[in-house]
């Protein structure tokens, strides 16, 4: 069972977000249901994209808003992606829901074509440029365990590390 009602952002450094999604086998009801929620949390947080891994939900999935400059959003539910191919790199400034104000410089693709099905259980091609691109490689790293700071260049190392040890509970003494 997925539990949906209450979706809560699983942040850095929990483990879970370095484990490798399993792929959705159906398109269940419960699917359904998880892509309807993802979809209104992302949009409440103002993110781009937002893997089920980061709902504590292990299954390769993932929405993304397909227009993020526009006001409307167009939201779309991607299912068990894999990438066909790149082209190009672009060096732009990304974030992620799993990490509260940490913004990096990170090198990806500047345009991406994967494979997915979409919650209507239809397979298609999806192609994606520039900043949408971006949005879409951070989302497919995700269902592998794979984070943004894992891509982090040697110039901005100091400010991921100083970000993790800011994430560090103090021991509390009594
Ligand atoms: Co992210």
């Amino acid at each position: 069972m997925i539990k949906t009602e209450t979706l809560k952002i699983v942040r850095y450094p929990d483990e879970i977000l370095r484990k490798s999604a399993l792929p959705v086998e159906k398109i269940t009801e419960e699917i359904f249901e998880l892509s309807d929620q993802m979809t209104a949390f992302m949009l409440e947080h103002d993110g781009v994209g937002l893997a089920a891994i980061q709902v504590g939900v292990l299954l390769r999935l993932f929405i993304i808003n397909t227009t993020p400059f526009e006001d409307k959003p167009t939201p779309m539910t991607v299912i068990n992606p894999s990438v066909i191919d790149t082209d190009g790199v672009a060096d732009e400034e990304e974030g992620c829901l799993s990490f509260p104000k940490l913004y990096l410089h990170i090198p990806r693709a500047r345009i991406v074509r994967i494979s997915m099905q979409n919650v209507y259980n239809e397979r298609l091609v999806f192609e994606a440029e520039e900043f949408l691109a971006r949005a879409v490689l951070h989302e497919v790293d995700h269902l592998n365990g794979v984070l943004f700071i894992d891509h982090v260049k040697p110039g901005e190392s100091a400010k991921v590390t100083e970000y993790v040890n800011s994430l560090r509970v103090l021991p509390v003494s009594c």
